[in-house]
C-alpha cells in the first residue's frame, strides 16, 4: 500500500500539536516536515526548534524535506532533533554524495529530491547509496501549487531506473507537490511508493476523511465510491 505523509506545510501552527495527532489516529505512516531557508526557496519555514517539538508529540517517523542551500551544515542537529529520514535537494549541496554519506553515518535515513527541471541523469550514480528518491511535482517553496502534469513521465523513468539499478536496498519512491484527490491515482500508477500531502490533508475539516480519500483514490481513482468499489468507468 502506497505511503501517505501528510506535510505540516499546511497544517495550522498554532495547533501543530492537535494537527499531528488527528493524522496519526487518521493512520498516516509518516510525517514530512518541510524546512526552508528563504535562499534555496523563497519561503521560510520550520527549523531545528519545530523539528525537536514535533518530535515529542509524535512516535511517527519524521520525513524531514531540506529545502536549504548547503544542507550539510545542518543534517547533524535535524537528526539530534529527532528526524528518522533527511532528504537534500541535488541541486542544493556541493557534494552529495558526501552529503548521504554524512546523513547514514548519522544514523538517519537518506534521500535525495530532484526540482521539476533537474534531470533524472543527476540521481543515476546515487542508487545505490540512498534510501528514498523524491521527484518534485511543483517548484519547491510553497503548498497549495497545482501538479505539474510533466511530470508523470519522470516518475515513470524514476521508476524504471530504480528497478535496473538492482540496488542491493529497497528504494522508496516519494511525489511531492500538488498530491490530492485527482492527482494521486496517476502518480502511484507511474511507480510512487509514497506521496506527500499538505493541503489536500489540513485544509480539510475531517483529517481522518481526507486520507482515507486519498487511500481510495490512490486505489481505484478519483470516482470512486466512498466503499471503495471501482466504478464502471474505471
Ligand atoms: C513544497 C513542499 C511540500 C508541500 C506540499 O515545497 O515540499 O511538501 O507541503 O504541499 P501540497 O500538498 O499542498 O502541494
Ligand atoms: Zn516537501
Amino acid at each position: 500500500m502506497v505511503i501517505i505523509a501528510p506535510s505540516l506545510l499546511s497544517a495550522r501552527l498554532a495547533h501543530l500539536a492537535e494537527d499531528i495527532k488527528q493524522v496519526e489516529y487518521a493512520g498516516a505512516q509518516w510525517l514530512h516536515v518541510d524546512v526552508m531557508d528563504g535562499h534555496f526557496v523563497p519561503n521560510m519555514t520550520f527549523g531545528v526548534a519545530w523539528v525537536e517539538a514535533i518530535r515529542r508529540e509524535t512516535t511517527l517517523p519524521l520525513d524531514v524535506h531540506l529545502m536549504v542551500t548547503a544542507p550539510e551544515r545542518y543534517v547533524q542537529q535535524f537528526v539530534q532533533a529527532g528526524a528518522d529520514r533527511i532528504t537534500v535537494h541535488v541541486e542544493a549541496t556541493m557534494h552529495v554524495h558526501r552529503t548521504i554519506a554524512l546523513i547514514r553515518s548519522l544514523g538517519a535515513s537518506p534521500g535525495v529530491a530532484l526540482n521539476p527541471g533537474t534531470s533524472l541523469a543527476t540521481v543515476d550514480t546515487l542508487l545505490e547509496e540512498i534510501d528514498l528518491l523524491l521527484i518534485m511535482t511543483v517548484n519547491p517553496g510553497f503548498g497549495g501549487q497545482s501538479f505539474i502534469p510533466h511530470m508523470l513521465p519522470k516518475i515513470q523513468a524514476a521508476h524504471a531506473r530504480i528497478v535496473a539499478s538492482h540496488a542491493s536496498r529497497a528504494i522508496h519512491l516519494q511525489v511531492d507537490g500538488g498530491i490530492d484527490a485527482t492527482t494521486i491515482r496517476a502518480v502511484v500508477q507511474a511507480g510512487a511508493t509514497c506521496c506527500v500531502a499538505g493541503s489536500a490533508i489540513f485544509q480539510q475539516p475531517d483529517r481522518t476523511q481526507a486520507l482515507e480519500t486519498l487511500r481510495q483514490c490512490a486505489q481505484f481513482g478519483a470516482h470512486a465510491p466512498p466503499d471503495g468499489t471501482p466504478s464502471a468507468s474505471e
